[in-house]
């Protein structure tokens, strides 16, 4: 074990992502931070009495921290933060409705964040997940591989849930890949998705797939109807984890998430979803994947959308 991770957001989303890292007993500590008193610090001694049982040795910190800076101190030296705090959607609004109340909130935790820890690798979660992603890097003054957002691994295993089903076959055969932003123009890529190695298209009717695609960019709003009372977090959680994870490990997995795109697939100068490599400096590269025309198309559409958006953020 080694290194520390700290959580900012105690709630389903990053309480859940706490618990996946320290259950993973890779970082010597996991900081869990919140605005509501006693809730993290709450929070982590429930997880820590989970240990015995479990068997990780990852200790879990929960620490009270209000927007001015206090409480900050517990997330000092931190090697990966993931962000997480803001509201979630509620039913019938989209993520882009968020916009305004999360970009103080993110601000905020970007800067105490930047003060503290100003090495660390920065995982935003927060919605909406591109615009928020770019104002971290903004407020952080961090290097731009250092600052990315988690969307594509969640989008792509939810694609990737819904192939299985709908074949009935193991998660484990199905690949599937979405691109894009983490919103209206999310990229789901078909020419891209495969069952045992065979394409999707030799599986699915193209009505079929279009069908799970349309699912698919609606997954996150398929369960805020459900839950009515916020948005998902076991498979948001899950993505999270994982590529905090895969910052300590250094691991170099290629991995669907919201980087800084210069040049690739001739966009640049936005954060947007794509697959890169990621390590220990946080995004190592972003890798290029063969699209068809119109999915090529349609990620030049979500970099332009996602383009006018971030650069709103900037006043927000
Ligand atoms: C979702 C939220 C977390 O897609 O963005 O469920």
């Amino acid at each position: 074990m080694a290194g520390k991770v700290t959580v900012v957001g105690a709630g389903f989303y990053g309480s859940t992502t706490a618990l996946r890292l320290a259950e993973y007993n890779i970082f010597d500590t996991v900081v869990l931070t919140d605005i509501v008193e006693g809730k993290p610090e709450g929070i982590a001694l429930d997880i820590n009495q989970s240990r015995s049982i479990e068997g990780f040795e990852s200790k879990v910190v929960g620490a009270t921290t209000t927007p001015e800076g206090a409480g900050y101190e517990a997330t000092a030296n931190s090697d990966v933060v993931v962000i997480t705090a803001g509201l979630p959607r509620k039913p019938g609004m989209s993520r882009m409705d968020l916009i305004g109340v999360n970009a103080g909130i993110v601000r905020g935790v970007a800067e105490n964040i930047a003060k503290h820890s100003p090495n660390a690798v920065i995982i935003v979660v927060s919605n909406p997940l591109d615009e928020m992603t770019a104002l971290a890097q903004l407020a952080t003054g961090f290097p731009r591989n250092r600052v990315m957002g988690q969307a594509g691994m969640l989008d792509t295993a939810r694609f990737t849930n819904f192939v299985a089903e709908k074949l009935n076959v193991p998660v484990g055969s199905v690949k599937t890949l979405t691109l894009g932003s983490h919103g209206d123009t999310m990229v789901p890529v078909p020419s891209r998705c495969t069952v045992d190695g065979q394409p999707l298209s030799e599986k699915l009717s193209a009505e079929e797939i279009a069908e799970l695609v349309t699912r698919t960019r609606n997954g996150g709003a398929e369960i805020v109807a459900l839950l009515k009372t916020g948005s998902a977090y076991y498979a948001p959680s899950a993505a999270a984890a994982r590529m905090a994870k895969a910052v300590i490990e250094d691991a170099g997995l290629l991995m669907p998430v919201c980087a800084w795109v210069d040049g690739e697939y001739g966009i640049a100068g936005v954060y947007l979803g794509v697959e890169a490599k990621i390590g220990r400096s946080g995004i190592v590269k972003v890798v290029e994947t063969d699209l068809s025309a119109s999915e090529l198309a349609e990620l030049k559409v979500a970099a332009e959308a996602v383009r006018a958006k971030q650069a709103d953020v900037q006043s927000l």
